[in-house]
C-alpha cells in the first residue's frame, strides 16, 4: 500500500528552536531504540513512522546499534524512507549515533575518531542516505582526548555526512567543555540528549542551567521512563508491554511498590488535570522552554496520536508542581 502523507501534517504540531541555533523541532520527536528492528513487525514500524509524520512529527532519532539486532533499526528505517519518504526528505530531521558497542576490536565503540567516522558511514549505508541532519556522541569516553572525539564531529560536518552534532548522556563538567572545544573548532553543538523524566531529574542539577546559558537545545530520551510513566503498569503487567515483550532494559524489577504508588497518585493527579499520565509526564518536561523537544518511542501507532495530546496542555499552577515534587520526593 502506498503512502501519502496528510495534508493538515503542519497543523497542530507545536515547533520549538533548537537552542540558538536556526533549526526547529517538533515539541514530540519519534525515536526508534525499540520497535524498529528485524525482531519487529516491519508494517506496524512503517504504520508508526507514517502516523508520526501526518501529526507534524519531523524529526526521527536513531542510533547505529539499535535493533535488535544493532544496525537493524537503521536498515529498515532506510527501506521506509525510499519507499514512503523519499520525496520527504527536506521536510525530516533524522539523527544518529555512536558511541556504544557496535563490532569487535578496538574501533567498534566508545569515542576515537577511527570508531565515529566509520560508524556513521556504516549508518549512512543502512539508511541510504547521503548525510544525517543530526549526529551525536552517544556517550561520554573516559579514554579518549575530548579534543579527538569533538575533531571527529567538526570533521564529519566538514565532510557533509552530518549538519550538526549533537552530544548524548555527557554530566554538565564533561558537556561544558564539549560546548567549547567545538565552538573553537566553528561546529557550536546544537543539542543535547540525556535521559529526563519525573523518575530520573538528575539534569535539574546543572545541566539544564548549561544548556539555557550556552544557547544548546535539549531533547530528553525515555520521557514516559520506558512506559512506566503512564497508567498500563497500575493492574499487572499488558502481554503487550514493554517489561512483558522485552524485558532487557526494563523489566519486572523496576516495578518496585514505591513506585507504583508513585505512579497511581501522579495518575490521580494528571486525571484532575484533565490529562493521562503519558500527557502530564510529557508535559511536564515541556513546561521548561529550555527544553526543545521529548523523545518518546512508541510500539504502535496509537500511542503516538495519544502522547502527542500532551501538548494540549503544557502550563501547570505552583500548587500542581508542589504537589508533583510532593510525590516524587
Ligand atoms: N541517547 C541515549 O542514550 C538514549 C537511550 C535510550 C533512548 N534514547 C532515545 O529515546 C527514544 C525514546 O526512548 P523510550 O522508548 O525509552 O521512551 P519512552 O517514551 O519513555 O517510552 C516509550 C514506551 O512507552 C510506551 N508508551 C509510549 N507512549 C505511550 C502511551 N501514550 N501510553 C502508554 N504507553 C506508552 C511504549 O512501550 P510499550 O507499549 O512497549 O509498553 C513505548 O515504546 C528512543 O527511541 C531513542 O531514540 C536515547
Amino acid at each position: 500500500m502506498s503512502y501519502i502523507p496528510s495534508t493538515s501534517r503542519y497543523q497542530d504540531m507545536l515547533y520549538r528552536r533548537c537552542g540558538k541555533s536556526g533549526l526547529k523541532l517538533p515539541a514530540i520527536s519519534l525515536g526508534l531504540w525499540h520497535n524498529f528492528g528485524h525482531v519487529n513487525d516491519f508494517e506496524n514500524s512503517r504504520k508508526i513512522l507514517h502516523t508520526a509524520f501526518d501529526a507534524g512529527i519531523t524529526h526521527f532519532d536513531l542510533a547505529n546499534n539499535y535493533g535488535p539486532p544493532p544496525g537493524s533499526a537503521e536498515e529498515n528505517f532506510g527501506k521506509i524512507l525510499k519507499q514512503d519518504f523519499s520525496a520527504y526528505r527536506d521536510e525530516l530531521v533524522i539523527s544518529s549515533k555512536a558511541g556504544y558497542y557496535m563490532w569487535e576490536g578496538p574501533y567498534g565503540e566508545w569515542g576515537s575518531k577511527k570508531y565515529l567516522v566509520s560508524s556513521l558511514d556504516q549508518s549512512l549505508k543502512r539508511m541510504q542516505l547521503d548525510y544525517v541532519d543530526i549526529f551525536y556522541h552517544h556517550r561520554p569516553d573516559p579514554d579518549t582526548p575530548l579534543e579527538e572525539t569533538m575533531s571527529a564531529l567538526d570533521l564529519i560536518v566538514r565532510q557533509g555526512k552530518a549538519l550538526y552534532v549533537g552530544i548524548s548522556n555527557y554530566k554538565p563538567q564533561e558537556a561544558k567543555q564539549a560546548f567549547q572545544i567545538l565552538k573553537d573548532l566553528g561546529t557550536p553543538c546544537l543539542i543535547h540528549q540525556p535521559k529526563y523524566s519525573m523518575f530520573e531529574r538528575w539534569v535539574e542539577d546543572g545541566l539544564l542551567d548549561l544548556l539555557g546559558k550556552e544557547g544548546v537545545g535539549c531533547i530528553p530520551f525515555s520521557p514516559l521512563a520506558q512506559g512506566l510513566l503512564t497508567d498500563k503498569y497500575l493492574k499487572g503487567i499488558p502481554k503487550d508491554s514493554r517489561v512483558a515483550t522485552s524485558g532487557v532494559f526494563l523489566n519486572e524489577n523496576h516495578l518496585t511498590e514505591e513506585r507504583l504508588t508513585a505512579v497511581a497518585k501522579l495518575n490521580a493527579l494528571a486525571q484532575k488535570r484533565g490529562q493521562k499520565l503519558a500527557h502530564m509526564a510529557l508535559s511536564w518536561i515541556l513546561k521548561d522552554d529550555r527544553i526543545t523537544s521529548v523523545l518518546i518511542g512508541a510500539s504502535k501507532p496509537e500511542q503516538v496520536l495519544d502522547s502527542i495530546k500532551a501538548l494540549e496542555n503544557i502550563n501547570f499552577s505552583d500548587e500542581e508542581l508542589k504537589e508533583i515534587n510532593a510525590i516524587l520526593a
